[in-house]
């Protein structure tokens, strides 16, 4: 069984005093949901106070992205050791926002990701496909470009490690998100890409669904089979919001295996 898995993406959003109310009614909202994981990942300065807040909770915290070299001359970079000290369970890769903004390509991911299970981290591995590639109708050949891409140089038994986000470009930041039947159908694509690889790697995978994930849909969303959670933007900054979320995938039937 796969267990439900909701995570914050802060982005570059919060300051001391907002972190900590925001985390304070985190942690009480979600206190005694134990059938679900429940994460937040926020922007590098703050994960300090992330570990002093979420040390004795059931929220994990992570961080955003991780630099794809272990050391060196890479000013304002960030490694995967660096963010791993901080007490991080999780990593961002690959977001969207990294790709488009920052010129990540599908190799650095890889690399990042390589990095960052190396430290002890979980990197959650963002693919998705942009509005033009949508109306294209060519998302499944994105989507297994940006998986190859990371596998060919991962391998796939490290796959056991990771996590998986599909988040449609055109979805993340519009309040327009596919509908459930939409990403169940990306979800159980990459998953079967996957299996041919290695079954018990893709029965076990969870794959989370990102963009514009909101306590009005979660449900639907989240009662997909091969929807194993959510990766959530904006959402995740009104506590009420990401906490109604998190009940949700608490209460969610657990995906069964199948493949
Ligand atoms: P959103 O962002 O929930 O604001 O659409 C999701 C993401 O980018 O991870």
């Amino acid at each position: 069984m796969r267990r439900k898995l909701v995570v914050a993406n802060w982005k570059m959003h919060g300051n001391l005093e907002r972190n900590r109310l925001l985390l304070q009614e985190i942690v009480a909202g979600v206190q005694g949901l134990h059938n679900a994981d429940f994460a937040v990942c926020v922007p590098h300065p703050y994960l300090f106070q992330a570990q002093q807040m979420l040390a004795a909770t059931n929220v994990a915290w992570g961080a955003q992205n991780v630099h794809q070299a272990e050391q060196g001359a890479y000013t304002g970079a960030v490694s995967a050791w660096m963010v791993a000290d901080f007490g991080c369970t999780y990593a961002i890769i690959g977001h969207s926002e990294r790709r488009g903004q920052f010129r990540e390509t599908n190799e650095c991911a890889a690399r990042s990701m390589k990095l960052a299970i190396k430290a002890g981290l979980v990197p959650i591995y963002c693919m998705g496909e942009t509005l033009d590639e949508y109306e294209a109708g060519v998302t499944e050949a994105v989507v297994a470009s940006q998986l190859d891409g990371v596998l060919n140089i991962v391998g796939i038994k490290l796959f056991s490690k990771v996590v998986f986000a599909y988040e449609p470009v055109w979805a993340i930041g519009t309040g327009r998100t596919a509908s459930p039947g939409q990403a169940q159908a990306v979800h159980e694509f990459i998953r079967a890409r996957i299996a041919k690889h290695d079954l018990e790697v893709a029965a076990g995978l969870r794959i989370l669904y990102g963009g514009s994930v909101k306590p009005a849909n979660a449900a639907q969303l989240l009662v997909m089979p091969d929807i194993d959670g959510g990766l959530i933007g904006s959402a995740s900054l009104a506590a009420d919001e990401f906490v109604a979320i998190c009940r949700v995938a608490n209460g969610a039937p657990g995906s069964k295996r199948r493949v």
